[in-house]
């Protein structure tokens, strides 16, 4: 095997982004997904409001104390603050490494109705030349699996074929000088127990791990994007689950299933209020200090970090600096929580719930067969 003409780079990526009290902000919504959260706002879903709203979240002073990386629509990369200047380079100024969401969406399987694999395979290799060339040091490919016991989902082939096609991502993106965020992402929604969803984890993270070894991916190039081990949205479980149940298991299958050679383990938010997000994350992190776990366990929220700020902006110029300092104060609180150092009162709105049914399924949730 020839050796990738990126190789340093992508150690230092790797690196950067995982170095201590920081993480990295998902604002990498598709057109779709962030017209539904603007709805919510009665703001109109166009490209000027979408660039305002990661305006906010891109100048937010004080954002690099948290922030070591900022996943970014394909749209937003190309995008400049009101002042003309581009995103990427206000990021690298604020020494952020700029990612990029290079998957296209789900798509359904028609031989099983309800579960998704992920489109953007086509054309990758060309879309990853043109972001690196644009400012982007990393990738992010989503896959979404599905939990209903009843139907025994997710599907072994779905399961595999989801594996499959995230190593072929991590593959070409390392190929292109981009460092590859893993992400099969494990929904919260259904009424599954905590056990369940530990063993669907392990499933379907050992998969992964043993697509990427059959494609020769080097997984010390590459960052896992998981869900923590939690109790489905709608079962009774969810109720009493606190941080220290969530960090026992999580941790528990983590060591399980993800090699020793992954630098970093970023968690999405899934559905989890801020305050919840960052509480687990910092249960997480004291327990992985007192079992020297190997990785760096860190946070790639998206909506747990951009929740409350959003709604102090509400899409007014007015608002600006106060809905910046928001999104600064949650930045920090995690940065706090991947050392295992918060504590007092959280900075968001609330501990409201920040589930969406069946995120990123077109048309909303899948109909029951
Ligand atoms: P949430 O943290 O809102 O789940 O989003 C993270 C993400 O990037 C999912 O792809």
């Amino acid at each position: 095997m020839t050796e990738n003409p990126y190789l340093t780079e992508l150690q230092t990526t790797a690196k950067h982004l995982t170095q201590r009290g920081k993480g990295i902000l998902a604002a990498d919504e598709s057109t779709g997904t962030i017209g539904k959260r603007l709805a919510i706002l009665s703001l109109e879903n166009t490209p000027e409001t979408r660039r305002a709203l990661r305006e906010m979240l891109v100048c937010a002073p004080g954002n690099d104390e948290a922030y070591s990386g900022m996943i970014l629509f394909q749209e937003t990369l190309y995008q400049t603050d009101s002042s003309g200047k581009p995103f990427v380079s206000i990021l690298k100024e604020k020494n952020i490494l700029p990612g990029i969401k290079v998957d296209t969406g789900l798509k359904p399987v028609p031989e099983s109705p309800g579960e998704t694999t992920t489109d953007g395979l086509e054309d990758l290799s060309n879309r990853c030349a043109s972001y690196y060339a644009q400012g982007a040091r990393f990738a992010k490919w989503r896959a979404a699996l599905r939990i209903d016991v009843n139907r025994g989902l997710p599907s072994d082939s779905v399961v595999h074929e989801n594996a499959r096609e995230l190593a072929t991502y991590a593959a070409t993106a390392q190929s292109e000088g981009l460092l590859p965020i893993v992400e099969p992402e494990i929904l919260i929604d259904g009424t599954h127990g905590q056990e369940v969803s530990a063993a669907v984890a392990e499933r379907v993270i050992s998969a992964v791990y043993d697509a990427l070894r059959e494609q020769n991916v080097p997984v010390e190039l590459t960052l896992l994007k998981p869900m923590m081990i939690m109790p489905g949205v709608s079962s009774e479980e969810r109720k009493n689950v606190t941080p220290d149940i969530v960090a026992v298991e999580t941790l528990r299958v983590m060591k399980k299933v993800v090699p020793e050679q992954v630098p970093g383990i970023m968690f999405l938010s899934g559905g989890m209020s801020e305050e919840e997000a960052t509480k687990n994350l910092n249960a997480l992190n004291i327990l992985a200090e007192k079992e020297k776990a190997p990785w760096s366990l860190s946070f790639s929220f998206g909506r747990a970090l951009q929740h409350s700020a959003m709604k102090i902006w509400n899409g007014d110029k007015n608002n600006l600096e106060e809905a910046m300092q928001m999104a600064s104060e949650v930045a920090r609180a995690n940065g706090r929580a991947q050392l295992g150092k918060f504590e007092g009162k959280h900075p968001s709105s609330g501990s409201e719930s920040l589930y969406e049914g069946f995120r990123g399924w077109r048309g909303g949730a899948p109909k029951a067969v």
